[in-house]
């Protein structure tokens, strides 16, 4: 664990203990290991209990894992080649409130989204898997390939992988593969206002 990594405060060790890697070991993810981490996913809290998280899944050596794959950026579909799964997340933007007829923008669905995610996120790694969440992606091309509906958006493509060896990276994505540092929490937190310093 890199000194990046001491917490200021007490916290479980999953919060300091999880990164995101770039070099995977291409190890084959079990179907149903993918299901416990889109199960803790489906746990997360939301708005009014609207659960407005969508997961397109594919595991590697798959025409669908082809296809999530050639929608992402060039700078991520080197390494990201190596993950043993993809999973987009989509939130739905728009949906039809219990007891309702007509649908309702949703505005908290990509915070409900980031939650469902990050239980995921931390259940690979209770699981000895990681994870690597991935803004770098073509939003038309994946939108096309998934047949993603008006009313969803796209929020991330997630790799998910067994940690492997740095060395099968290239130079310039080996020295980044370490866990990195936070702001402090005093540039983050403030008490009553937004006193977050310069
Ligand atoms: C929404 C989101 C988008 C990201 N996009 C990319 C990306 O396109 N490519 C990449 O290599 N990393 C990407 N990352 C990874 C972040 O750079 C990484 O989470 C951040 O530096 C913190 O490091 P850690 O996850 O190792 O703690 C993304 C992370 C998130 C949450």
């Amino acid at each position: 664990m890199s000194t990046a990594r001491t917490a200021e405060h007490p916290v479980d060790p999953q919060f300091t203990e999880r990164w995101s890697p770039r070099g995977y070991t291409g190890e084959a993810l079990p179907r149903e290991q993918l299901m416990s981490l889109l199960e803790a996913a489906r746990w997360a809290p939301s708005a009014s209990n609207q659960q407005p998280w969508r997961f397109v899944w594919a595991l590697a050596g798959t025409p669908a894992f082809d296809a999530i794959h050639a929608g992402l950026m060039a700078g991520n579909q080197g390494w990201a080649a190596q993950a043993s799964a993809l999973v987009v997340v989509l939130s739905v933007r728009s949906q039809v409130p219990a007891g309702q007829t007509e649908p309702k923008a949703n505005p908290w669905a990509s915070f409900d989204a980031g939650a469902a995610w990050m239980s995921l996120a931390l259940q690979a790694r209770a699981s000895g898997w990681d994870t690597h969440a991935m803004g770098g992606f073509e939003r038309t091309v994946l939108d096309a390939a998934l047949q993603v509906p008006a009313h969803m958006a796209i929020e991330a493509v997630v790799a998910i992988g067994r940690r492997g060896d740095p060395a099968v990276l290239p130079e310039a994505l080996r020295a980044r593969e370490q866990p990195n540092a936070r702001l402090p929490l005093a540039a983050l937190a403030a008490e009553g206002r937004c006193d977050f310093g310069a």
